[in-house]
């Protein structure tokens, strides 16, 4: 069996298995290159051929114990039928979203939509090497949600806050609709030839209290019911980015099989988690900028304290476009023990 599925399993290697989030991006002069012959982002990931290549560019570069699919968690969105667009430098636009454009969003024929994702899932696992785990995906629906609202990034979202204090039920509307596409799209992943899928809510650690538990705890734990229904022993990792406290819990309340860990988790506390379950995570994505010391203790602190439990060594965030590539072949080395 591929060693990080043995590890979501709830096994121990003695080398954990590695990969990085954004694996695939913009650190890389080969995905630069492949990005402009795509010409949009979007474009990209609906290429199946391209989308697999830039999917195996990390594989064949740093041979990671796994590829994650290379496309967004905005796709969802585009394919209920919203505007989305991807600026040089400015990230992601979308149209901001209203009760009206809720009531409208396209719910039915999405998969034939996303199909050219699928066809990427299903060509990478015939040209990936037989030991490599293959990582579905899809957004949250409250970090999705967030995006449709704002119709951009903010620094706290409080836009979508504010949505879902002022309009709950209309708000609900919003995440069940997400909540149903979310689900369908994983199934698809999955019978398409992912081996696994992780559910990014990087926006989880804004929210407090009942609004965690019912836009963030709720909708993921129906996502991982639905799709464990047509997929049983699925398996799932959830990433709820941020949510300190609100990380207890969260696995048995949601289902996922393993939690994603951003940087910010005490020692003591992740280490609490692991003895519940497989941890992903938790390298602070900036140690991997400065490299030297700073990368060499971040590791050291994450392979002590977790290495002798159910790991999957990856960052506690994307990997951000000024990495250096020689950083991250330290890092490979460093927690392969070469
Ligand atoms: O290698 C991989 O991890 C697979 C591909 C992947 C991308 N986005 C490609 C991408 C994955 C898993 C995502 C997830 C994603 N997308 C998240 C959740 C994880 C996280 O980072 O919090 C979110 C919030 C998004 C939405 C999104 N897409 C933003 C906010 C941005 C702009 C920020 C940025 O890094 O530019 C994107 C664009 C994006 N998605 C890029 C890539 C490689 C860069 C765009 C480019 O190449 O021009």
């Amino acid at each position: 069996m591929r060693k990080l599925l043995k590890v979501l399993d709830g096994g121990t290697e003695e080398i954990p298995p590695i990969w990085l989030m954004r694996q695939a991006g913009r650190y890389l002069p080969e995905y630069r290159e492949t990005r402009k012959k795509a010409g949009g982002f979007l474009d990209l990931c609906y290429n199946p051929e391209l989308a697999i290549e830039v999917t195996l560019q990390p594989i064949r570069r740093f041979g990671f114990d796994a590829a994650i699919l290379f496309s967004d968690i905005l796709v969802i969105p585009d394919a209920m039928g919203r505007k989305v667009e991807f600026r040089e430098g400015e990230g992601p636009v979308l149209e901001p979203i209203d009760r009206q454009g809720i009531e409208n969003l396209r719910g039915d024929d999405l998969l034939a939509h996303l199909q050219p994702v699928l066809e990427t899932v299903s060509g990478l696992r015939n040209e990936l090497p037989d030991e490599t785990t293959l990582i579905g995906f899809c957004g949250a629906p409250w970090t999705v949600a967030t995006y449709m609202i704002a119709g951009h990034g903010t620094p706290d979202q409080a836009p979508a806050r504010l949505f879902a204090l002022t309009h709950p039920e209309v708000f609900q509307d919003l995440i069940d609709r997400l909540v149903d596409a979310s689900s369908h799209y994983l199934i698809a992943q999955l019978k398409a030839g992912a081996d696994a899928v992780q559910i990014f809510d990087s926006w989880a650690g804004i929210l407090g209290g009942d609004q965690f538990e019912r836009w963030c705890v709720d909708p993921v734990s129906r996502i991982v019911n639905a799709v464990r229904n047509e997929v049983p022993g699925a398996r799932i990792i959830g990433f709820p980015k941020g949510a300190g406290s609100q990380y207890y819990g969260y696995r048995d309340r949601t289902g996922v099989n393993c939690l994603g860990l951003d940087w910010s988790v005490p020692s003591e506390q992740a280490l609490k988690l692991q003895s519940e379950g497989p941890v992903q995570g938790m390298l602070d994505p900036l140690r991997l900028i400065a490299g030297g010391k700073a990368l060499e203790q971040g590791i050291d602190d994450i392979l002590e304290n977790l290495g002798s439990g159910p790991l999957i060594f990856n960052l506690g965030h994307g990997i951000t476009p000024q990495t250096p590539i020689e950083h991250v072949e330290t890092l490979m080395k460093r927690v392969r023990g070469g």
